[in-house]
């Protein structure tokens, strides 16, 4: 395996629910190399998108209990900018359930982590560059024609394309995909998955969490979570299925 990007270690992460701490990540690793492309598999509620959360900065690992870590920085040792530049233009985040702005058309949504300071710039008038890139993107996703509308006026599957187009507006270093074509049909999630790969081939780091063994079979590696901890399975290209390679413990 090439030199890690983005590495999670032994990461704890815990939620308090009333005066009950659930705990859901215990001592998760998961070293993603530059270029490599991981599918996250692992069955409901097992901790698939709080991974991605505290792998994306959008959520913290419990104190002082694991780390992540960036070209070999520790994201608990950045401040608000530095945390904010992760998440806008070094990662593309692709939400499970979308979180697409309503107010916004498609356009804004889209070229969001373009805009300087984010919200605060939503003016695309500005930005020619941006606006063609993000309507390239809109159209190779199949979306071209609902530029324009709101998210309330999208089907879910256009939601969710929009949602990837966002996610790689600012050319992002990695792109953390939480489902990215658990809404679409047969047809659109091929579309999609050749659009990820070709972006792959030209050296995107990508993270995915798939409930589907044929999307994952696109991956260059599988790995399931169990027990909030990363399970590592090699995957079999003619048949889609997977292979335990590791006990549950080891970091993968
Ligand atoms: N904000 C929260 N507060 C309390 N518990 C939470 C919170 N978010 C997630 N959980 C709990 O953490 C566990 C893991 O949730 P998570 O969403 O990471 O699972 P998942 O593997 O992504 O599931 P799915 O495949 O259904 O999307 C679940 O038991 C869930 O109820
Ligand atoms: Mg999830």
């Amino acid at each position: 395996m090439g030199e890690p990007l983005l590495v999670a270690d032994a990461v704890h992460k815990t939620y308090r629910v009333g005066r009950v701490d659930v705990p859901v990540l215990c001592g998760t690793s998961l070293s993603i190399a530059r270029g490599e492309w991981v599918a996250i598999l692992g069955s409901s509620g097992s901790g698939k998108s709080t991974l991605m959360h505290v792998l994306g900065g959008i959520d913290r690992p419990d104190r002082d209990k694991g780390d992540i870590r960036f070209k070999g920085e520790s994201l608990a040792s950045w401040g608000h900018g530095r945390i904010d530049r992760y998440r806008s233009r070094d990662v593309g985040f692709v939400f499970q359930h979308y979180h697409l702005l309503p107010e916004l058309s498609v356009l804004e949504n889209a070229a969001l982590p373009c805009t300087v300071g984010g919200a605060g710039g939503l003016s695309l008038s500005g930005s020619r560059e941006v606006r063609d890139r993000c309507t390239r993107l809109l159209e190779a996703c199949g979306v071209g024609h609902r530029m324009c509308h709101r998210p309330a006026e999208l089907s879910g599957g256009e939601r969710q394309r929009v949602a990837l187009v966002r996610a790689l507006a600012a050319d992002p270093a990695v792109l953390l995909a939480d489902e990215p074509t658990g809404n679409l049909d047969a047809a659109n999630s091929a579309a999609i998955l050749d659009l990820i790969a070709a972006r792959h081939s030209e050296g995107l780091t990508i993270a995915m969490v798939t409930h589907d063994q044929t999307v994952a079979a696109r991956a260059d590696r599988m790995v399931h979570l169990v027990d909030g901890r990363v399970e590592c399975r090699p995957v079999s290209r003619s048949s889609g299925t997977s292979v335990p390679s590791r006990s549950p413990a080891a970091p993968a």
